[in-house]
Formats: structure tokens, C-alpha cells, sequence
């Protein structure tokens, strides 16, 4: 029998801070007029001085794996999509395993920067296809801000910061993952980079004179190869999947620019209706756009049972990635019993409390 991957939980976070374009408008030669205009993005949220990539991915994960009605043991790996981690190493997703106490959980983070999520997603559902690991929890998160330049109008008006979850699951059933299609142009590595804090440039007085650790972008070329692959992508996974476009009742695609996501759904032929948008208030949160996006949908009911539905996103490396599921769960979370729900929060922060204790009170040898 052939075994499916499908999502049984999913769950976001995003911080409560709310940074407008009229705020931006105070801090640098911007209008709110421009922004809108030419990007769709009214605000994005920003996280605060105490707030990461993995904690950001800690609250994400605790909400999908309670919808999932999953006990964090249970987890076998954790794949965490991000291009802002905590640190270089150790992983984001070593972070987040100890934080909900998934103790028997492999863990590491994946670098496809904001296609990131939708490549997770596929090594998540190829592990369970494969038949190695049977519950998976792929998050995407990203603090964008901390690699902002806030003097950069070009940049920093685009991005804000989040996280979203899934758990995937194996299944027997002929649902879920259908196919996935994942690309790279690596020739085009310099339209969109943050050049210094490697291992080419590792931290020095001058990178950080020369502001090499902020993100750069050459944002035209960008735009242009969005438009290009996001159909490209789209159309594969739909074929791969035996669909026809008429099967598709969403698209999900990475939030950067309402205007590329417009393209390309003119180059895809499909009706702008069918398109999922919330670049107006999140901007673009890089790897964790589209599970920020497929929670929201899920939360507006825009996903029924059977429905099938696309993920598509690009970004730095250049990468691409897209995915066709078909949809198996009841689109809204089904009601837990609330000791249950309890029990998830206090097995979590249970988890958390000892983390913390372990590391302040571990000595450092010297
Ligand atoms: O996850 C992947 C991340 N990256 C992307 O998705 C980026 C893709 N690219 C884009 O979304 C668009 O190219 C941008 C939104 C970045 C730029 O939009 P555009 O329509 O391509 O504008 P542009 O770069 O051609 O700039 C037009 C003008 C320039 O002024 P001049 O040279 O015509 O006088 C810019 O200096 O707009 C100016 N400009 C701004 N003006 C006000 C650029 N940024 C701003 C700004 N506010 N924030």
C-alpha cells in the first residue's frame, strides 16, 4: 500500500507589533501612496527585542500540532524553513525541538530562503512517502527585520516577520502531498543576498561599516523572475499531479508583491478570485509567507475537504518551488476537549520552564 503525506494541524504567529507605511513614511523618503501602489503592502508586523525566528517557530508549532492533536513525543523530525535562524549554528529547528519537548524528533533547518516552506513541505512528504519518519513538523519563520537596512527604501518597506507551522502526516489514503516541483538559478545569487556574517565574509569592523549584513536586492530582475517561475512552477506540480487547471479551487502563493502575484496569475490564466492574498497586511515574511497564508485561508473556510490546492513560491538563490495537495481534513480544526488543549500548553510550557532552567544553570567549561 502506498503510503500519502497529508496536513493534519497547521498554525501561525506573528508578532503584535504593527510597523505602517505611515510609520515608514517618518523614517525614510517613502509614501505610503508608493508602497501601496507598487506593492500592495498597507503594514507588516515586527518582532520584538525578545522575539526570534525560533520562538516565533515555537508558538507556530504548539498551534498546529494542538490541531493536529499531536503529543510532541510523537513528532519524528522537525524541518524548520528559515533564512533569519537564531544563529549559524546550532539549527532553528533543534531550538524549537527542545522548546515543545519533542524529544524523539530529528531536527534541522532548510535554506531555500522564501521558497523555503514549500521545499520543507516536499523533503517533509518525501520522508513519509519513503517511509522513514510517519509525523513531521515543517515550520517556516523569518525576523526579516533584523536584516533590514532601515536607510535602504528599495528594501525595508517590503518585509515584516512571522511564522507558520504544519504537521504532516502519514496516511494510507490517496490525499494529501500529490506533487512538488523545486527549482534553482544560482547564477542569479546576486540579485538577492545578504553578502557579509559567512563564511566569505564572516563579521569584521569593515562588514559592518560597509552594511553587508542587511539584505540586498536588485528588485527589478527579481520581479521579473518571479512573474516567470511562479507560473512555470504552478503549471508542473498541476500536471505532475494528473490535475487540470479547472481542478484548482486555490493558489496559495508567496506574498511579496500584489502586482507579481497579479502576473502571474494572468500568465497562469486563472481567475484572480481563486488566488489567495494578505501582502496588505503581513508584507513579505520570506519563508514563512505561504503557511501564514494557507492558515489564514483555512481560517476564512476558502479550503474545503477534497479541494485541491497549490503552493508556489520563489526567492533568493534563486530558488522555486510549488506543490499540489489535495485536501483531506475538514477544513476547520476539529473541536478538542479543553483539558486537552490545556494539556498541550502545559506539556509546552513545561518543556520551556525546564529548557530554560537547564540552561542557566549549565556551566560553561573552561
Ligand atoms: O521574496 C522575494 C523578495 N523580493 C521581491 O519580491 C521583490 C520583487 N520586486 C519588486 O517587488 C519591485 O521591483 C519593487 C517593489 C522592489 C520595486 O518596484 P518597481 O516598480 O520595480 O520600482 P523601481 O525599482 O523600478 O523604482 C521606481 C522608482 C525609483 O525612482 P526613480 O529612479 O524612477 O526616480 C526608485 O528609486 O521608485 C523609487 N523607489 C521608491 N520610492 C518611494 C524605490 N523604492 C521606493 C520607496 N518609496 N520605498
Amino acid at each position: 500500500m502506498t503510503t500519502h503525506a497529508e496536513i493534519v494541524g497547521w498554525g501561525k504567529y506573528v508578532p503584535n507589533k504593527v510597523l505602517t507605511n505611515h510609520d515608514l513614511e517618518k523614517m525614510l523618503e517613502t509614501s505610503d501612496e508608493w508602497i501601496r501602489t507598487r506593492t500592495g503592502i498597507c503594514e507588516r508586523r515586527i518582532a520584538s527585542p525578545k522575539e526570534t525566528s525560533a520562538t516565533m517557530a515555537t508558538k507556530a508549532a504548539f498551534a498546529a500540532i494542538e490541531v493536529a492533536d499531536l503529543s510532541p513525543g510523537k513528532i519524528d523530525l522537525i524541518l524548520t524553513a528559515t533564512s533569519t535562524p537564531d544563529h549559524l549554528m546550532p539549527s532553528t529547528a533543534s531550538l524549537v525541538q527542545d522548546a515543545i519537548g519533542a524529544t524523539n524528533a530529528g531536527a534541522m533547518d532548510i535554506n531555500a530562503a522564501c521558497s523555503g516552506f514549500v521545499y520543507a513541505l516536499a523533503m517533509g512528504s518525501g520522508s513519509i512517502a519513503g517511509g522513514i519518519h510517519r509525523n513531521v513538523l515543517v515550520i517556516g519563520a523569518d525576523t526579516m527585520s533584523r536584516v533590514m537596512d532601515y536607510t535602504d527604501r528599495g528594501t525595508s518597506v517590503l518585509f515584516g516577520d512571522g511564522a507558520g507551522a504544519v504537521v504532516l502526516r502519514a496516511t494510507n489514503k490517496a490525499t494529501g502531498m500529490l506533487a512538488s516541483a523545486l527549482g534553482s538559478d544560482g547564477s542569479g545569487a546576486d540579485l538577492l543576498w545578504i553578502p557579509a556574517g559567512g563564511a566569505k565574509h564572516p563579521a569584521s569592523t569593515e562588514t559592518v561599516q560597509n552594511r553587508m549584513h542587511y539584505l540586498r536586492m536588485n528588485g527589478n530582475e527579481v520581479y521579473r523572475f518571479a512573474v516567470n517561475v511562479m507560473a512555470k512552477a504552478s503549471l508542473q506540480v498541476i500536471k505532475d499531479a494528473g490535475l487540470d487547471l479547472e481542478d484548482i479551487e486555490l493558489v496559495i502563493p508567496h506574498q511579496a508583491n500584489i502586482r507579481i502575484i497579479q502576473s502571474a496569475a494572468k500568465a497562469l490564466k486563472i481567475p484572480i478570485e481563486k488566488i489567495f492574498t494578505n501582502v496588505d497586511r503581513y508584507g513579505n515574511t520570506s519563508a514563512a509567507s505561504v503557511p501564514i497564508a494557507l492558515c489564514e485561508a483555512i481560517e476564512q473556510a476558502r479550503i474545503k475537504t477534497g479541494d485541491h490546492i497549490v503552493l508556489v513560491a520563489f526567492g533568493a538563490g534563486l530558488t522555486w518551488a510549488a506543490t499540489a495537495i489535495q485536501w483531506g481534513m475538514p477544513a476547520l480544526p476539529p473541536h478538542l476537549p479543553w483539558w486537552r488543549s490545556m494539556l498541550h500548553r502545559f506539556r509546552g510550557q513545561e518543556a520551556a520552564a525546564k529548557s530554560l532552567a537547564r540552561r542557566t544553570s549549565r556551566k560553561i567549561p573552561r
